[in-house]
């Protein structure tokens, strides 16, 4: 058996190769909770803004995934950021197309409404990836839907129904 020791080079390489392995783990892991913001609305204007806030730092080829079930205040985020990159066009829940697309702001705006689909095949064949590349921002909700194809650096953002007004917002 060939034991490893401090005096054997290719041991002590693997080591230190482990170590910074370890070491950008934590670091990835820190710096994911450091971006991870709370915010705890009481009202559909409060969450609008909170939407507003949040769109000030998207920049093109962000990918906002939203998810929280029905109620819980998706749609009326999207309104907000919509607002927050100076679209004037009303955001509605799209009820048979799954993709919106707005314009005439700091940035295109794509809202991507999943609750009505049942593969995510279905997605992939709309080209949803095809967004991601691209120079707009899009929003999804019902992101969970489409797990894999989200980017990894994919914002996302979960809301949760806490009372008939109040609703908790985390992003990560
Ligand atoms: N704090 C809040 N944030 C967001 N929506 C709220 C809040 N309080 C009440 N509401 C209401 O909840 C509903 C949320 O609807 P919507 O945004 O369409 O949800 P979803 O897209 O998640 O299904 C709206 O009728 C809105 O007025
Ligand atoms: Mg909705």
């Amino acid at each position: 058996m060939v034991r490893a020791s401090a005096s054997d080079p290719v041991a002590t390489t693997t080591l230190i190769g482990d170590l910074l392995f370890t070491c950008a783990n934590i670091f990835g892991w820190l710096t994911k909770r450091l971006r991870m913001m709370t915010f705890e609305s009481h009202s559909a204007a409060e969450t609008v803004a909170f939407g507003e806030r949040l769109a000030r730092d998207l920049k093109p080829g962000d990918a906002v995934a939203l998810h929280g079930e029905l109620g819980a205040g998706k749609t009326c985020l999207v309104k907000g950021i919509a607002r927050g990159l100076g679209i004037t066009q009303d955001v509605t829940s799209p009820t048979f197309t799954i993709v919106h697309e707005y314009r005439g702001g700091r940035l295109p705006l794509v809202h991507v409404d999943l609750y009505r689909l049942d593969a995510p095949q279905d997605a992939a064949e709309i080209g949803i990836e095809d967004y991601f590349c691209s120079e707009v921002v899009t929003v999804i909700e019902w992101a969970e839907k489409i797990a894999p194809l989200l980017p990894r650096r994919a914002i996302h953002v979960r809301m949760e129904l806490r009372g008939e007004n109040e609703r908790t917002i985390v992003v990560s």
